[in-house]
């Protein structure tokens, strides 16, 4: 820890303002310091910028580094509401095999972010690049410009024709996400839509939660996702029946090609830990 501390006092890769010694007392506990210094060494991450955002589970921080401009997420481990994640995680059939402790599912949570971003980019959606993660911590490309991020969907003035064009984008995004990841978002909202003015283009954010098709609740989460783009869109004279939107989503086209999964995806997915996992369990309890 002293080591930690005598690091930090020079400055190396904690800018010094008070939104962010204050976002640190619940976000860095020893073991995320020590992460972050990893990310520091290996020159991913410079000095941590301002806070982006502070979230129920997690805490967003920009950073410049080798890669580029990144968004730092850091899960919180001891002041998340990760009871919520449950049903994201465990029934999705790539994480059932992972422990139920508070750290695991957060650390799983960290990889299911990861590989669902790399599926989405994948498929043709402007998300953003995953970089790398570890434990509680998630690199990624920063969607934003000169250190400000993107505004929300929510916070995009925006007319009746432009709100069009985000219309059908999100849609065939949806789409893309469904046929060619097997995904589905599970919590799509002008809050995880962010709106590149330059390039008019919608950017899907907050993936952590987006479960596979044979998920058991997918179909559920869907349709919740749905009514959450009709409403949002419903002000800008949009109204477009639910049952037509779900067949431009499981539509297929030509062009479309098929994301399989990942290699590093089945990680968690073989079956092949089952044993020593439920062993480990059961030495927990
Ligand atoms: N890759 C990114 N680039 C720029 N800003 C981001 C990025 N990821 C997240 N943010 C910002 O942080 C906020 C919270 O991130 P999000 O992934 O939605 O986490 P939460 O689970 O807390 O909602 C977003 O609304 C956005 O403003
Ligand atoms: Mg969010």
């Amino acid at each position: 820890m002293k080591k930690i501390e005598d690091q930090r006092s020079k400055g190396r890769i904690f800018k010094k303002d008070s939104s962010f010694l204050k976002a640190e007392e619940n976000v860095f506990d020893v073991p995320t310091l020590k992460l972050l210094y990893t990310f520091a060494n290996k020159g991913i991450i410079g000095e941590l910028g301002g806070s982006v955002s502070t979230g129920k589970e997690a805490n967003v921080f920009y950073a410049a580094g080798n890669e580029g401009e990144v968004a730092v997420k850091i899960y919180r481990i001891h002041s998340s509401t990760f009871k919520a994640m449950d049903p994201y995680i465990l029934k999705d059939p790539r994480f059932t095999h992972i422990r139920h402790s508070r750290k695991d599912i957060i650390f799983a949570w960290t990889q299911k972010e990861y590989q669902n971003l790399l599926r989405i980019n994948r498929s043709g959606i402007r998300a953003p690049r995953p970089v790398t993660f570890d434990r509680n911590i998630l690199v990624m490309e920063f969607m934003g410009k000169n250190g400000t991020a993107y505004p929300s969907l929510k916070d995009t003035k925006m007319d009746d024709e432009d709100a069009r064009l985000f219309y059908d984008q999100i849609i065939e995004n949806m789409r893309r996400m469904y046929v060619r990841a097997s995904l589905v978002h599970a919590d799509l909202s002008e809050y995880n839509i962010l709106i590149d003015i330059e390039k008019a283009e919608a950017v899907i954010i907050d993936v952590g939660q987006a479960v596979t098709l044979n998920h058991p609740n997918a179909r559920d989460f869907l349709a919740r996702d749905i009514e959450n783009i009709k409403r949002f869109f419903k002000k800008y004279g949009i109204n477009e029946e639910t049952k037509m939107i779900l067949e431009r989503i499981k539509q297929k086209k030509e062009e479309d090609t098929i994301i399989e999964p990942d290699p590093e995806d089945s990680a968690a997915d073989t079956g092949e830990n089952e044993e020593t996992n439920k062993k480990e369990t059961e030495e927990e309890e």
